[in-house]
């Protein structure tokens, strides 16, 4: 009979435990479960191929790849993601490649596990909204060769660790917020100049600061882009940058750089840019004339000695573009400059130039820009294509020839390439779709921005470098058409390149077309023709219109949660009469032994005795006296299991009794165990034993005073948590828990961690009490494979109890790790972890599915934390879902659980304690809510008196609601 009722018990948890009913999948199951919970916090943005009823690899998911069952890529670009990246990411350790690009409405941190990821060689979040530190793990990345966190908000100071990538050939940081120096190795770190293979040093657009440290660079470096511009960098310009000879672009412009230009740059020969304008350069500008594969120059807004325009311009054949505004510039401008043979554009505005300027047409074949505003010019003739502009110039006021008085204008027409197009008639298009340039077909384009970063020209207008760039995509990205149109340099000098690409005959592109055509331009396995020089490519997410099935659930998905919902409801009223019938037979088998009979009055430690590391054995008379005779007055909590009594001992000092009523009494062995458990464990996040009493049949044990009662009434009480002090909570129970795991000899296994048994103190801190159920990991149970009867005691409470553990009774730390997740649930929804015959985890699976986080802060968040600034609340999730996934093995220990919390608390910042004395100012609790059981009936609690003496400001210590008593099969 029993067996039976067991038996169907296991099957209804094995379908509980799982998050929907999944074919049977190929994907390895660590893997899988990760990727659900990456999944689930992302919620319907995910791709609509991301089925939940479905197995990842074998249902070739968008944007999964797997090789023998394990993910070995994610290439997510542009898919619309919204939401954090759950710390799961990290378990799975196959993952060679990472791309979440352009997914513009993914936030949060990037989770320190992402460390884990060992067989990383590809890492891209460019242009998401994380932000946050970037995380020092990323240094456990040693495979990694691309590394691009570009356009995000990330803070904070580059980690030194990125110094252990010493297989990274991109660096791209550039466009986030980060401040701080440039980490370099010094005697207890390696820095980033160990980057001996690192080809691009991409820093710009953030707020970096300090000098640039001279032992960055050596001639052991293999960079070629140096991109430090629009930074806070100070100092001068370390000469060892000219030991880098493998630089081909340099842009160290936009920051407050002093001193003079290093001579031996000119050792630079193969570069193709210099851009060091506004900075506070002083002294000469540098004879550049070895450099002869230059192309592009900016020294504008310095302050360099005034001279005369720089005579080696002429002999540098490959020069495009001359900046050289405002540097104190006089004399004449000689036309040979014009004659250089690639010359597109010459700004030289702002200076004190003289005398005549003349563009003859011979020489002006491929000029197209010369802009001399504001300087002396007193003569002026163009010839030819070129256009000159000299507004602000002598000779605009005294010469009216028609050529001149164009030259004179304020403003001048700046035109771009734009790809011809079609004429389709006055037909537009409906729905956002736009014509194909070449087919006059509505379709909905791929769209985005390439950002050329340092290109080595200027001319805009260019049909044939475009027209080049254009067919080169096209050929590489294979996309049926590309319109390119609206061209510019941004104030940065950038060259921004709106480009739209369109499939070839449906109208819109599928999901993996797009990813493919992201990942190509932002990995840069697509290379742009040499000219153009460094980019990167911001992408607008792409939706795929009315052809692809609307997203939201899926039917599978609704059936799945429907049945599930069934299962849960039945397994509930079944484990009810379960426990119930357990429960009575248990009573009645308990044997009151008197093992402590032995024990006697002052005999500690001999025989039978319990092995006690300073608990006191009390007198009977001394624990009557305690509690003014057991007065119901002191008393301050009931449950099954008896009364706690406030107790004051004869030196004042108050304690908590907790005394075993007749009829419920532990086995004397249980007792037992928990006097030393508890008298062995000193922890801050833990309740203190003081003592026990034996005598006269009771079993009364002694504890330390915890004045302000436990988690679960605090949750539904008056006195209201923040987000700030339920992180501390979380952590300090954590931090208790993950002491009873690891640092207790031997460690134990509580087996009943639940919010009724968290306990606050004074000023709220978390301490976890009521050892009763530990269990030692050392006595056998664990590997005893339910054969030992130690081992087939399935101990816990209903709604936080491990359903692994349930089924195979095999007993680990990880059990209380679940309990912890359903504790972390309750902070942030504060149910119970079952009300109204519905489980606080499917429920919150539940939301998260149907609407992500934000349908979840609406539907279950305890309504007290809306007003709260819920930092890391992903986070917190993430970890909470991690800790109740099915298989034990796919949990967190609880180390790790601290350390995600303690990056949590961190990221929130100090905490201000609520109250400053607990004396003078008690806490007032009382409950409000009301609790209901299993089967929705109300649940009576005790609940504290209010009053302003703190004495009197007191709950019960556990166990009043505890919704069904201990399951005890035999
Ligand atoms: C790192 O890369 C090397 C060479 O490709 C490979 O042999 C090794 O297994 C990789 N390490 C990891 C942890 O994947
Ligand atoms: C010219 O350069 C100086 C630095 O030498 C700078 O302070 C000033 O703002 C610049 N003027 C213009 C118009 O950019």
């Amino acid at each position: 009979m029993r067996t039976r009722y067991f038996g169907g018990f296991l099957l209804i948890l094995l379908c509980m435990g799982s998050l929907s009913f999944r074919v049977t999948g190929v994907t390895n199951s660590g893997d899988a479960s990760a990727l659900d919970v990456v999944r689930l916090l992302w919620a319907s943005s995910v791709p609509t191929s991301w089925n939940s009823g479905t197995d990842p690899c074998d249902s070739q998911w968008d944007g999964v790849t797997c090789t023998n069952g394990r993910i070995t890529s994610l290439i997510l670009s542009s898919v619309g993601l919204q939401g954090s990246l759950s710390s799961q990411i990290g378990s799975l350790t196959a993952l060679q490649t990472l791309d979440l690009s352009y997914n513009t409405d993914l936030t949060g941190r990037l989770p320190n596990s992402i460390g884990n990821l060992v067989s990383l060689k590809i890492l891209m979040t460019i242009g998401c909204n994380f932000n946050g530190q970037i995380p020092s793990e990323l240094g456990n990345l040693t495979n990694l060769s691309f590394l691009a966190l570009n356009s995000n908000k990330f803070t904070g100071s580059i980690p030194a660790t990125l110094g252990k990538l010493t297989n990274v050939e991109w660096l791209d940081v550039a466009d986030n917020q980060l401040t701080g120096s440039l980490p370099v190795s010094n005697s207890t770190q390696s820095g980033l100049d160990k980057l001996v293979n690192a080809n691009h040093f991409h820093f710009n657009l953030n707020n970096l600061s300090g000098t640039i440290p001279p032992a960055l660079f050596s001639e052991n470096m293999n960079l070629l882009h140096v991109l430090f511009d629009s930074n806070k960098f100070e100092g001068e310009i370390p000469s060892t940058l000219g030991l880098v000879t493998s630089l081909t672009v340099v842009r160290l412009d936009r920051n407050q750089i002093t001193g003079s230009i290093p001579s031996n740059i000119s050792n630079l020969v193969s570069l193709e840019e210099l851009n060091l304008s506004n900075n506070k350069l002083n002294g000469a500008i540098p004879d550049l004339s070895a450099l002869t594969g230059l192309g592009y120059i900016d020294f504008s807004n310095n302050s360099f000695n005034p001279s005369t325009v720089p005579s080696w311009l002429t002999s540098t054949q490959k020069l495009t573009t001359i900046v050289l505004d405002n540097c104190s510039i006089a004399g004449q401008i000689s036309s040979t400059i014009f004659s250089l043979p690639l010359l597109e554009t010459v700004r030289m505005k702002n200076n004190q130039l003289n005398g005549t300027v003349t563009i003859s047409a011979t020489n002006s074949n491929e000029v197209q820009w010369i802009d001399l505003r504001n300087n002396s010019i007193t003569q002026a003739a163009v010839q030819g294509n070129a256009t000159l502009w000299i507004a602000g110039n002598p000779v605009c006021n005294s010469d009216s020839s028609l050529s001149i008085s164009k030259s004179c204008q304020n403003m001048v027409e700046v035109k771009s390439y734009q790809t011809v197009t079609a004429q389709c008639g006055a037909k537009n298009c409906s729905g956002g779709l736009k014509h194909n340039p070449k087919r006059c077909k509505c379709q909905q384009p791929y769209e985005g921005q390439m950002v050329f970063r340092a290109p080595s020209f200027s001319d805009l207008t260019d049909t044939q470098r475009f027209k080049g760039l254009e067919n080169d995509l096209i050929t590489k990205l294979s996309v049926d058409t590309i319109y390119l149109c609206c061209l510019y340099f941004d104030s940065t000098q950038y060259l921004i390149v709106p480009v739209q690409f369109f499939p070839a005959d449906s109208k819109f592109f599928t999901r993996s077309e797009v990813t493919q055509i992201g990942f190509k331009l932002s990995s840069h396995s697509y290379h742009a023709p040499e000219e153009f020089g460094p980019f990167f490519f911001m992408a607008t997410p792409y939706s795929i219109g009315s052809e692809e099935s609307s997203k939201g659930l899926s039917s599978a998905v609704i059936a799945g949660i429907a049945a599930g919902a069934v299962v849960l409801a039945l397994a509930v009223i079944v484990m009810g009469f379960y426990a119930l019938r357990q429960k009575k037979r248990a009573e009645k088998a308990i044997e009151i032994h008197k093992p402590f009979a032995s024990w006697g009055a002052g005999s500690m430690g001999n025989g039978n005795g319990p092995k006690l590391k300073g608990a006191r054995w009390f007198s009977f008379a001394e624990i009557k006296e305690a509690t003014n005779n057991f007065s119901e007055s002191n008393v301050i909590g009931a449950g099954g299991y008896g009364k706690v009594y406030k107790a004051m001992l004869p030196e004042g000092e108050i304690v908590a009794i907790k005394r075993a009523q007749q009829g419920s009494l532990q086995g004397g062995a249980e007792f037992k165990n928990e006097i030393e458990l508890l008298s062995r464990v000193h922890h801050k996040n833990l309740v203190g034993l003081i003592g026990f009493c034996t005598e006269q049949g009771e079993q009364m044990l002694v504890y330390e005073y915890i004045p302000n009662g436990n988690l679960r009434e605090n949750l539904i009480g008056e006195l209201t948590l923040d987000w700030a002090r339920r992180l501390q909570i979380a952590l300090g129970s954590a931090k208790g828990l993950n002491y009873l795991h690891e640092l207790a000899h031997p460690p134990i296994i509580h087996r009943d961690i639940k919010s009724t048994n968290i306990l606050l103190d004074e000023n709220l801190n978390a301490k976890v009490a009521d050892f009763g159920l530990s269990k030692l990991v050392a006595d056998g149970g664990v590997n005893a494979g339910g054969k030992s009867h130690v081992s087939t005691q399935v101990k816990g409470t209903l709604g936080y109890l491990d359903p692994e553990y349930y089924m195979t009774q095999q007993l680990s730390e990880k059990s209380d790790v679940y309990s912890f997740g359903i504790v972390l649930l309750e902070l942030i929804t504060a149910r119970l972890p079952i009300e109204g015959a519905k489980y606080i985890v499917r429920l919150v699976k539940e939301a998260l599915e149907s609407g992500g986080i934000a349908c979840l802060q609406e539907e279950l968040m305890d309504p007290v934390l809306t007003q709260d600034n819920l930092t890391g609340f992903g986070e917190f999730l993430a970890l909470a879902l991690s800790c109740v996934k099915e298989l034990s093995a796919e949990r967190p220990s609880m180390r790790e659980a601290v350390k995600e919390l303690e990056s949590i608390v961190e990221m929130q910042g100090p905490y201000s304690s609520v109250k400053d004395s607990p004396e003078s100012d008690p806490i007032v609790v009382k409950g409000t809510r009301k609790l209901y059981d299993e089967d929705d009936e109300e649940i009576s609690m005790v609940l504290p008196r209010q009053g302003k003496d703190n004495h009197k400001n007191l709950f019960e210590y556990s166990g009043a609601y505890q919704l069904s008593g201990t399951i005890e099969p035999k």
